[in-house]
Order: C-alpha cells, then sequence, then structure tokens
C-alpha cells in the first residue's frame, strides 16, 4: 500500500486538525502534537506526516512532495498555488477584516500593513481603492499603533487582539476556515488513498456541523 504525505501546518490550526484526524479514527500518536520531529511516519494509516510552516504548506503540495495538506483559506487565497481544494474542513474558524483605530480618517491612497499583500491588493483593487499596501511578517496590529500605517488587514478570531490595543474592525472581508488541499498529479496516482482520508474527514465534519 503507497504511502500519502500529509502536510501539516504547525501553530493554531495543528492542534484542531490532528484532533479532526483522531475523530476521523486515524491513528495519531498521543505525543504527536509536542513532537519536534518534522517528519513523523504513521505506517498503521499509510501516512507520512510533514510538518511544515503554514504558509508553506501549499507550496509543498503544489510540488508533489505532499501529496495532501491542510492549511488556511487566508494562506491558499494569499499563494494561489496551483492545488486541488477539496474540502472545508470547519475548523480554525475565523475572519478576514479591515482593521484601524477609531479615530481613523478616509484618506487619498492609504497605507494598509498586512501579511497578505496579494489579497489585500486585489481586494482593493476590485473595490477600485487605491491603497499602498506593506507587507510585515507579524503582530500586525502593531502598525496603525506606530503609525506605520492607516489600516490594516489582518485576522480576527476572538477579537481580543484588537480590544487589547484599541483597534476597531472596519470591514468583514471574508470568513476564513481550514482545507484540505491536494496536489494535482497525487489526486490521479493516488486517488484511492485521497478519496478514502476525504471519506473519512467528511464523516466527522458532517456530525460536528
Ligand atoms: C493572529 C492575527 C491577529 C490575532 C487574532 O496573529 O494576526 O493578530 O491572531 O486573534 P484574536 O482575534 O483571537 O486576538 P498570530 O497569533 O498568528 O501572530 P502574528 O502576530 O505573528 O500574526
Amino acid at each position: 500500500m503507497e504511502i500519502l504525505k500529509v502536510a501539516m501546518p504547525k501553530g493554531r490550526i495543528f492542534k484542531q486538525a490532528s484532533q479532526l484526524f483522531r475523530d476521523a479514527n486515524i491513528p495519531i500518536p498521543d505525543d504527536f502534537d509536542d513532537s519536534r520531529k518534522l517528519i513523523i511516519p504513521i505506517p498503521e494509516a499509510n501516512m507520512e506526516f510533514i510538518m511544515a510552516k503554514p504558509v508553506d504548506v501549499p507550496t509543498y503540495v503544489e510540488y508533489g512532495v505532499a501529496d495532501v495538506g491542510i492549511v488556511g483559506k487566508d494562506v491558499l487565497m494569499e499563494e494561489n498555488r496551483d492545488v486541488y481544494e477539496l474540502i472545508d474542513l470547519g475548523i480554525a474558524r475565523c475572519r478576514m477584516s479591515v482593521i484601524g483605530l477609531p479615530t481613523w480618517k478616509e484618506v487619498m491612497n492609504p497605507k494598509v500593513a498586512t501579511k497578505y499583500p496579494n489579497l489585500a491588493s486585489q481586494y482593493f483593487r476590485e473595490r477600485g481603492h487605491q491603497v499602498e499596501v506593506i507587507k510585515l511578517n507579524g503582530s500586525i496590529e502593531l502598525a496603525p499603533l506606530i503609525g506605520l500605517s492607516d489600516r490594516i488587514v489582518d485576522m480576527v478570531e476572538t477579537g481580543r487582539t484588537l480590544r487589547e490595543n484599541g483597534l476597531i474592525e472596519l470591514e468583514e472581508m471574508f470568513s476564513i476556515t481550514s482545507r484540505l488541499i491536494a496536489n494535482r498529479v497525487s489526486y490521479r496516482m493516488k486517488n484511492h488513498a485521497i478519496q478514502l482520508l476525504c471519506d473519512q474527514l467528511q464523516s466527522v465534519i458532517e456530525i460536528k456541523v
């Protein structure tokens, strides 16, 4: 039986994703969540897990070093990789929003700081708004507080980061959940194994929704 290589995102999605696999009766070991190993074979399930930085998951899958992967819709939209999006897993639910200070003003060509420059540029372009996008790699909420940008585009989950920094949501752009994606060739060559994984995951997603 061939091995299915699964790219898993380390970080905030990881625990929910591994729980979903457990719920789907895929034998994930107990120490999986705390391991520092980057490649974890699970021969009982004919799977091998690759622990990836979330933003790199679509890259591994596009190049076929992972057959499938779990990734947030935010990363998927930003990276725009040539992969199949198979299932909405319904986990790590949050939203992408335009955020600013309560004192924000309409200005010409506002500066928008974000971790998602492609997604933000496209969003404003489609609405006919001219903005200057500034790419940052984290702590995006700092930007309006210290005068780097007029607004930010970022994820809101509980809203705590906004509250604690005195920022407000100006516009909700998209709702975000994690997705199962597949490499195009793997989807044909390992169709049986991928379909089985989809069915297993789908059965527990339906119960949860
Ligand atoms: C994300 C996001 C927000 C925060 C939202 O940051 O960029 O800052 O979480 O969550 P909340 O609404 O529950 O407060 P992350 O923790 O991924 O770190 P980052 O600053 O490196 O982007």
